[in-house]
């Protein structure tokens, strides 16, 4: 594929790359924002799977002010953003980096000890793991992945604080809502106008944290337990769980379904853009170095190498 040409069909990776963000990504964090107002009071901010970076990018600018350079939040009081993600990452102003797992209790503890003690106003988690294309396998693992997400930000985040993060809505989505539902107030589960509908992701916005009585953190509970032999989806009455949905981001705002063409404005020529910041070492890398030097048996072959794109092409799964 050329490079306009991914471009064209993608609009929100093309209008990424002219707004200087390093993944398309950003525009879910700022639409989940509009609909959600995920940053007023917010001065201490988690992102958990950040890499390469676009939602740090967005909490960034939003709870540092446009200039980048501004320390403090509304308030007046320090604003402290940490990034945590297995893979390194390129330098965000005002954002401290973790190279580490969400799975680890010592990943809580570093967060912890960057925020002396304080507890963090906002966790956001765009977990994703390498899709296999086994989509059972993919839903689990992303649902583990929540999981992580969701003890770490036990250990992390204030009462009354709020969680967003991706989920696939996959057949086990409702025992995730419950076990969300036993920490949060409000679960809601919604789609922004950036996240194709082709793709399996949502992601939940989860209000007003406030843990079961007596509840002591752990990194072992609640865990997705699949020897219950139980079909969640199937369960009536109280035992049901149904969370609200809710389609969000501004009407008027592209649709990441549709093919765009490359001249969008007519008083403006189409120029390309080069990626703002490539992942740093993808995990897709060795298979792209094996391509070049023709070294991948077909079968194996990704249709695009994105060595040069913050896109991974991802089975039925939204790519960054
Ligand atoms: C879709 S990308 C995140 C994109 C990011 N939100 C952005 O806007 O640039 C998913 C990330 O999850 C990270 N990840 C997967 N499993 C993880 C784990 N156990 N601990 C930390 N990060 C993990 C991957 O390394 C990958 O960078």
């Amino acid at each position: 594929m050329g490079r306009s040409s991914k471009d064209k069909r993608d609009i929100y990776y093309r209008l990424a790359k002219e707004e200087g963000w390093r993944a398309r990504s950003a525009f879910k964090l700022l639409q989940l924002d509009q609909e959600f107002n995920l940053f007023t009071g917010v001065n201490r901010a988690v992102d958990l799977c950040a890499a390469p970076g676009s939602w740090s990018q967005v909490l960034s600018r939003k709870l540092r002010g446009c200039t980048e350079k501004g320390e403090k939040g509304e308030s007046g009081e320090e604003v402290k953003i940490v990034a945590v993600d297995l893979q390194a990452m390129a330098p965000l102003p005002g954002v401290t980096q973790i190279q580490g797992d969400i799975t680890k209790v010592s990943t809580a503890q570093e967060i912890i000890r960057h925020f002396e003690g304080q507890p963090a106003d906002l966790v956001v988690c765009d977990g994703a793991p390498d899709v296999t294309g086994l989509h059972d396998v993919d839903e689990y693992i992303q649902a583990q992945l929540l999981l992580a997400a969701l003890n770490i930000t036990t250990h992390v985040l204030k009462p009354g604080g709020t969680f967003v993060a991706k989920i696939f809505r996959g057949k086990d989505v409702t025992l995730l809502y419950s076990q969300l539902k036993l920490f949060f107030d409000g679960v809601t589960c919604t789609k922004p106008r950036s996240s194709r509908n082709s793709s399996i992701e949502a992601f939940v916005v989860c209000q007003n944290y406030s843990p079961p009585k007596g509840y002591i953190p752990n990194m072992s509970n609640p865990l997705l337990d699949h020897s219950y032999d139980v079909d969640f989806n199937q369960l009536e009455g109280p035992n049901r769980v149904i969370v609200p949905f809710l389609a969000c981001g501004d009407l008027s705002a592209y649709d990441s379904d549709r093919t765009y063409p490359l001249q969008l404005d007519a008083d403006k020529e189409y120029q390309y853009t080069p990626p703002t910041q490539p992942p740093i070492r993808p995990p897709y890398q060795q298979a792209c170095h094996l391509r070049k030097k023709n070294l991948l048996s077909r079968e194996d072959a990704p249709s695009v190498c994105p060595t040069q794109s913050q896109d991974e092409s991802e089975p039925n799964a939204e790519s960054t």
